[in-house]
């Protein structure tokens, strides 16, 4: 307590020892001036100005003391509260209250709640800076937060997202708006929302599901343990494509393989099948003794063993074509050419057989056929394949057409048809496959190997045009070949 001149009347114990002042000092009627300047000596109100400047701040702030309240740190680091209190006939009673352990308390908690505040502000970056859509509800399943991807995924529901709504309700306007959710086919929309519900309130493995738009989504949702529910939404639709894609090309690989294996197997039982027949007529030549066969029977064999040779030979000759188109090595020599000339040039070929057959044969060619541009001796093969194919499976007294002609379109056309064994509608669809001749081609005795439509066809397909057989079983088949507008000279 400090009288109206400034000098002590009362203090106490504590009063000494938390300044430490010095016994001698604390006489009665000492001014407190020059306890306020054995304090600034000692640091207690800091060190920034000469020691009376420090003293005459505080002394003038005590001329008139008003009710105040004030913390000061002192130069050990501990705090006091200083309480000035101004007596009513003029000094002041000042309180010094030691409040470093509560300053230190209440230090801590801010730390505490600073620190959780950063903790949070990460955590929410983390959530934010993820590329994978995240939403929290609580274990009441009200909605607590949700990152910018998630609500980017669901634009349609984004609104929906404020603290506190229910799952069930963001699920069900889902359904209803219906833009980013997808019903699984055949599922109704509360067979649908139930299940969702299900697998919401316990939740086990990740769910892949197709979304509106043709997006794939995957969904990890995993209960907390606080009960409540953390959801990891991943767009998932490049995979899912380039899944798909491997499939695909896998598929085609499988099938490529496939049908490789196929062909060297027709191609082994192709060529077994005629030298069994060269073998087995060589063996019986060598094996007579020189007196059982005739001359006749020698020629013969000799015409047979020729037969299957040559057989052979354009066996191989085939399926060279075939492998280099295959290989897309068949180079077109392109050049100047007459589809009727090359007609022509086929009949001739097949003149002979034909007439042996009783095959007659008619021609329609439009000689005012502009030119082409196309590989003539490919063109010729497959003319030539046509017109051999009509001769041979057209029976005795039938009839074969060759005519080219110009389309509607301007497209150039050659045809070929006959009044032969037809083709059987649900076969149809195979014609062009290697080595398929028909059911009952080899049973007929048929000459062939089964290439000549297949080559064909590849090779029409190498010009930019294209091959057509229609056909009707026992009654006919025509085939025509036709060649595009580029091709055509004028
Ligand atoms: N004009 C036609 N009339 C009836 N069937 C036909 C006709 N043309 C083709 N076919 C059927 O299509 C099959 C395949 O014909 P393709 O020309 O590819 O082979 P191929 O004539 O048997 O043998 P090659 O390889 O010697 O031509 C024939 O075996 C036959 O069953
Ligand atoms: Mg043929």
């Amino acid at each position: 307590m400090v009288d109206g001149d400034l000098r002590m009347v009362a203090w106490n114990q504590k009063f000494i020892d938390l300044f430490r002042l010095p016994p001698s000092l604390m006489r009665p009627g000492v001014l407190f001036e020059d306890i306020v300047r054995y304090g600034a000596k000692l640091g207690e109100f800091g060190t920034d100005s000469n020691i009376e400047d420090l003293v005459h701040a505080r002394m003038e702030s005590l001329k008139r003391v008003e009710h105040r309240r004030f913390e000061r740190k002192r130069p050990d680091g501990t705090v006091i509260e200083v309480r000035d209190r101004p007596l009513p006939g003029g000094g002041f009673v000042a309180l010094y209250i030691d409040v470093t352990e509560r300053k230190r308390a209440e230090e801590g908690r801010l730390d505490a709640m600073r620190r959780e505040r950063q903790a949070e502000q990460l955590l929410v970056e983390a959530i934010e800076s993820s590329s994978e859509g995240i939403v929290v509800y609580d274990g009441q399943d009200r909605f607590v937060v949700a990152n910018s991807c998630y609500l980017e995924f669901y634009p349609d529901i984004a609104d929906m997202h404020r603290p506190g709504v229910k799952y069930e309700d963001v699920l069900r306007a889902s359904v209803e708006r219906g833009e980013s959710c997808q019903l699984p086919p055949g599922m109704d929309k509360e067979a649908f929302v139930q299940d969702r519900l299900r697998s919401f309130r316990s939740p086990s493995e990740p769910i892949i599901r197709r979304m509106a738009g043709g997006r794939w989504m995957q969904f990890s949702e995993r209960r907390t343990p606080g009960g409540g529910l953390i959801s990891l939404q991943t767009d998932i639709t490049a995979l899912k494509n380039r899944e798909s894609e491997l499939i695909l090309s896998k598929d085609a690989a499988e099938a490529a393989n496939r049908s490789k294996s196929a062909f060297l197997a027709n191609i082994s039982h192709e060529l077994r099948t005629p030298l069994h027949g060269v073998l087995g007529l060589a063996e019986i030549m060598r094996d007579d003794p020189g007196t059982a066969a005739s001359l006749e029977t020698y020629q013969d064999y000799a015409k047979l063993i020729h037969d299957s040779g040559s057989h052979l030979l354009d066996l191989i000759n085939d399926v060279l074509d075939m492998s280099k188109i295959e290989a897309g090595r068949y180079n077109l020599m392109d050049e100047k050419m007459s589809l009727g000339r090359v007609a022509e040039s086929c009949l001739a070929i097949v003149a002979c057989r034909a007439r042996d057959g009783g095959v007659n044969i008619v021609k329609r060619l439009d000689h005012t056929m502009p030119a082409i541009r196309a590989d003539q001796r490919a063109v010729k093969q497959v003319v030539l394949n046509l017109l051999s194919n009509a001769v041979k499976f057209t029976r005795s007294g039938g009839t074969v057409v060759i005519s080219t002609s110009r389309d509607p379109a301007g497209d150039v056309t050659l045809s070929v048809s006959d009044t032969g064994v037809g083709i059987a509608a649900d076969q149809l669809s195979r014609v062009g496959e290697p080595f398929w001749q028909g059911d009952d081609s080899h049973a007929r005795g048929y000459e062939g190997t089964g290439l000549g439509l297949a080559i064909s066809k590849r090779l029409m397909e190498l010009h930019g045009g294209a091959i057509r057989i229609d056909s009707v079983k026992d009654v006919g088949t025509t085939a025509e070949i036709w060649f595009p507008k580029a091709r055509i000279l004028n």
